[in-house]
């Protein structure tokens, strides 16, 4: 068991991972967010009551758990004060149970603004994002022009950003995108007004995370989106601009490699991916729409239909080496159910060859066919079950064949929406 535990998304996220984190954050005293914005969509449900978290961490349901936005998230302000609103008026307490670090970059309006105007640009070739302006903001804070939580509690460097960053900005805007650009003395009215609402929940992060550990206190890592949207390890350019896999806890956070115990994957028991990008095991057609249905795949943040296919065992497989994954957690099982066959891919062909590794290049992964291994599926529903010998037989052995092909264990499974539809089969925290 460990005390600083990583939980990763291993496909294109929407894996389950707030429902897992909701679930863990019972046994843990802090939890953190390390990357991404509010293009995240967490749902939770808890005694059917449905919570979509976008910024704040999922462990926010539970009161007496330290929430906090790490330094390597892009924050927009907004966003932020509307999901603390969202969340008070429906009775979750936030106040000093959430804290930002004043290291993170905040997203501005003109990152959205240069952001759908390069997609709509690109027309078919677009990325398809989400259109929070997380690319343009992680794009300045690599450009060292960001601006950062911390900025907006000193007025005068704050302005003078602004003015700055606008110069570029709405030469862009005009000129080559032809759009209205931004006014900035009207940009620093909007964001001094949230400066003090958000005052309150800045905070040296690293400092609180380091100290919890230091107090044998346990700090449980949520991660978004998932590892094929890394920047690195993804399915480049079809990606998001973060480090979403493990790597990204130790510089998102400011916790050292070393302190980290083990790193946790989500792997949703079929595949789906939201916008574009090359997706080797999607189904199209009738069964397709059926995942879709009757998994209710659509986006918690933008709504779009996200499209489905077959579990991946080469991406898989990718996922686990570059997080080292320690152990597996299966989500949604249950919504394969009734189903005569399932379908695994465990290899892929390219151009009449076969490929064992998963392509470095979305160019290559677009031409790759997959290979797929048929298993016999189950007719009894697994919804909610929270035994694992009380699965069905073909059930056990879909999860032996991915335990034994990824070489990891399942310790985890998921069989429905709410907190007790879990199967346990080792504690991970
Ligand atoms: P995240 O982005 O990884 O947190 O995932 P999302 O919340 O975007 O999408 C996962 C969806 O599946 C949510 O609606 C969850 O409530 C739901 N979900 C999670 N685990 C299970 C499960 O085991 N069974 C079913 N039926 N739904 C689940
Ligand atoms: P959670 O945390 C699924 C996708 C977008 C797009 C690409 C880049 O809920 O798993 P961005 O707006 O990030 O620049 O878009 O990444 N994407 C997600 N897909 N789940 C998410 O988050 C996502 N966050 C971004 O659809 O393809
Ligand atoms: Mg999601």
């Amino acid at each position: 068991m460990s005390r600083a535990l990583v939980v990763v998304g291993t496909q294109w996220g929407d894996e389950g991972k707030g429902k897992v984190v909701d679930y863990l954050t019972e046994r843990a005293d802090v939890v953190v967010r390390y990357q991404g914005g509010n293009n995240a969509g967490h749902t939770v449900v808890v005694n059917s009551e449905k919570f979509i978290l976008h910024l704040i961490p999922s462990g926010i349901l539970h009161p007496d758990k330290l929430c906090v936005i790490g330094n390597g998230v892009v924050v927009n302000p907004e966003a932020l004060l509307q999901e603390i609103d969202e969340l008070k008026k429906r009775g979750v307490k936030v106040d000093n149970n959430l804290r930002v670090s004043r290291s993170a970059h905040l997203i501005m309006p003109y990152h959205m603004a240069v952001e759908g105007a390069r997609e709509t640009a690109k027309g078919d070739k677009r990325i398809g994002t989400t259109r929070k302006g997380i690319g343009p903001a992680y794009v300045d804070k690599y450009a060292r022009v960001g601006i950062r939580v911390g900025d907006l509690l000193y007025p005068e460097i704050l302005r003078e950003k602004i003015e700055m960053n606008l110069t570029e900005v709405n030469f862009i805007l005009t000129r080559l995108y032809n759009q209205e650009g931004f006014d900035p003395e009207e940009v620093y009215t909007q964001y001094r007004g949230y400066a003090e609402r958000i005052a309150p929940y800045i905070a040296d992060t690293d400092v609180l995370i380091n100290r919890a550990l230091d107090e044998g206190k346990k700090v449980l890592f949520e991660g978004a989106q998932g590892t094929l949207l890394d920047i690195d390890h993804g399915t480049y350019p079809y990606v998001t601009s973060s480090s979403a896999s493990a790597g990204g806890v130790c510089t998102g956070s400011g916790v050292g490699p070393t302190r980290i115990g083990e790193v946790l994957g989500v792997v949703k028991a079929y595949t789906t991916r939201v916008g574009g990008g090359p997706f080797p095991t999607e189904i199209k057609g009738p069964l397709g729409e059926r995942l879709r249905e009757r998994g209710g795949e659509y986006g918690a943040t933008t709504g779009r239909p996200r499209r489905c296919g077959w579990l991946d065992l080469v991406a898989l497989r990718h996922s686990v080496r570059v997080n080292n994954l320690s152990g597996l957690i299966l989500t949604k099982l249950d919504i394969l159910d009734g189903l005569d066959t399932i379908k695994v891919c465990t290899g892929y062909r390219y151009r009449g060859k076969s490929i064992e590794e998963f392509p470095k290049d979305a160019y290559i992964l677009q031409e790759c066919e997959p290979i797929y291994r048929e298993l016999k599926g189950w007719k009894r529903s697994t919804s909610g079950v929270s035994d694992f010998g009380m699965l069905p037989e073909e059930a056990r052995s879909y999860i032996n064949v991915i335990e034994e092909v990824l070489g990891v264990k399942v310790d985890i499974i998921s069989t429905g929406q709410k907190r007790h539809e879990i199967i346990v089969r080792r504690e991970v925290l």
